[in-house]
């Protein structure tokens, strides 16, 4: 095959080099964006008279024709082919003759690839912060009616202090709402155009290139040629708020994993999102958070390669950035799935509240609230945190628990007891009383809510 700087070559590549070369396995994807990136340029440089207008339009047709054939399938990419842009300009050649060898007048790969990579990578974050809203929609709908499921919380995985499922769940609405802001705020400098960086220094021709930009849809233009090239940081900032997405995600898996076990048994997925065994018949599995959990090591797999492949990249252009889109490409299809999985999943789930409410009986809970009753009734709080200790002490060697352990045995240990003290330390007063901004009583986590979708409605993406 004829490569198209063969001017230069007397010999043509080795077939294997070719291979070991191309990317277009993997690059035709970016192909709409690597036309519709022409689409302009050929635009803007018969705008600016570098080309002629009626080329201009000869290209422009024939690129449409190019997209809408490769669409309808009617047109295959060649897989010899060095890449999504080469293949694009030759066959725009093919098609409409010198008008197509015009097209690349002023313009390189280096800069072409690094516009079509941003335009693909702005829809797919677009694309992603949509799913990330139907997710937090999806665990605020769940939490809603949760509010009053009183659910042990834990610390080292130790039955803790009374919260509600609603608050728990509520958790991972916040690490997303903070995912959807970082997507967001790595849009912002996705979304800055480096066409006219040309092979690493610009161009002499009169290039327009905040009128690309505009065409284009950016909102801003890179300052530095040599800077609009070798900038990957856009790819590496995705795939690191894509990691990060990723944790929260596993780590709700992990603890939907634990839910489900016999040993919680707090919730049960839907059949639908379940897996059998193929020798234990009893088995149901929840092979989708697993494989979400496992997942994620992929993505901070991405992560690593993008930053182990540029840290001693010079400037400018290197062949070694090829090696971004098989990551970045793979982040972004790895999170999509998990999330469209995920969805479903946790809207479908069956919530057992006499679970997580006898889980919540067990484990002394109460025992903060034993000791600020003592303490509201004047007793220093590390006295009274000492003597709560004692009481959990006898009632675990009287195999009982706080609520039922009777009154005489209280007041042994402190004239300061009476009959309230079991108000006190019921699970619903003690989750009611938590009301402080942010805390897990039904009212503040409604407060929560409402200011949590106050905020994502401002996150503009
Ligand atoms: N396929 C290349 C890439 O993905 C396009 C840019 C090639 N530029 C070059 N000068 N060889 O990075």
């Amino acid at each position: 095959m004829a490569m198209m700087w063969a001017g230069r070559f007397s010999k043509e590549i080795a077939s294997d080099v070719n291979d070991f070369n191309s990317s277009v396995g993997f690059d035709a994807r970016m192909y709409r964006q690597d036309i519709t990136g022409s689409i302009a340029h050929a635009t803007m440089l018969a705008e600016q008279g570098i080309i002629d207008r009626a080329e201009s339009e000869t290209i422009i047709a024939g690129l449409k024709g190019i997209l809408e054939d490769i669409k309808s399938g009617s047109l295959e990419i060649d897989p010899n082919a060095e890449d999504i842009h080469m293949f694009v300009e030759a066959e725009l050649t093919k098609r409409v003759g010198d008008a197509g060898k015009r097209l690349h007048t002023a313009r390189s790969r280096n800069d072409q690839v690094a516009l079509d990579l941003k335009l693909y990578l702005k829809d797919e974050i677009k694309e992603i912060a949509g799913m990330l809203r139907e997710l937090i929609d999806t665990v605020v709908s769940v939490s809603e009616q949760h509010l009053d499921t009183v659910m042990p919380g834990y610390t080292h995985m130790q039955r803790a202090q009374p919260i509600t499922f609603a608050h728990h769940l509520m958790a991972y609405a916040q690490m997303f709402a903070r995912d959807l802001d970082r997507l967001a705020d790595c849009f912002s400098r996705t979304d800055v155009m480096p066409l006219g960086s040309c092979a690493l220094a610009g161009t002499t021709y009169p290039l327009n290139r905040r009128r690309t930009a505009e065409l284009l849809g950016f909102s801003d233009i890179t300052l530095n040629s040599l800077d609009g090239v070798s900038d990957r940081d856009y790819a590496i900032e995705l795939c690191s708020a894509l990691s990060m997405l990723m944790m929260h995600l596993s780590r709700f898996s992990e603890e939907v994993i634990l839910w489900c076990s016999w040993e919680f048994k707090f919730i049960e997925l839907d059949d639908a999102y379940s897996t059998g065994s193929s020798i234990m018949p009893q088995k149901k599995n929840p092979d989708i958070t697993e494989l979400i959990r496992g997942k994620t090591a992929r993505v901070y797999g991405d992560l690593n390669t993008l930053l182990t492949m540029m840290k001693g990249l010079p400037l400018a252009y290197n062949k070694d950035m090829q090696e971004d889109k098989e990551a970045i490409f793979d982040a972004t299809d790895t999170v999509k799935l998990c999330i469209k999985t995920f969805i479903p999943m946790l809207a479908t789930m069956t919530v057992y509240k006499e679970n997580i409410r006898a889980a919540a009986a067990k484990g002394f809970i109460n025992a903060t609230d034993c000791a600020d009753y003592l303490v509201k009734k004047g007793m220093p709080f590390r006295t009274a945190y000492k003597l709560t200790g004692t009481l959990v002490a006898i009632c675990i060697e009287k195999n009982t628990t706080l609520e039922q352990l009777p009154i005489e045995e209280y007041k042994k240990l402190s004239e300061k007891f009476d009959s309230d003290i079991y108000d006190a330390i019921s699970l619903d007063r003690c989750v009611m009383t938590r009301n402080v901004e942010g805390g897990p009583a039904p009212e503040a986590v409604k407060a929560q809510i409402a200011e949590l979708k106050r905020r994502i409605a401002g996150i503009e993406i």
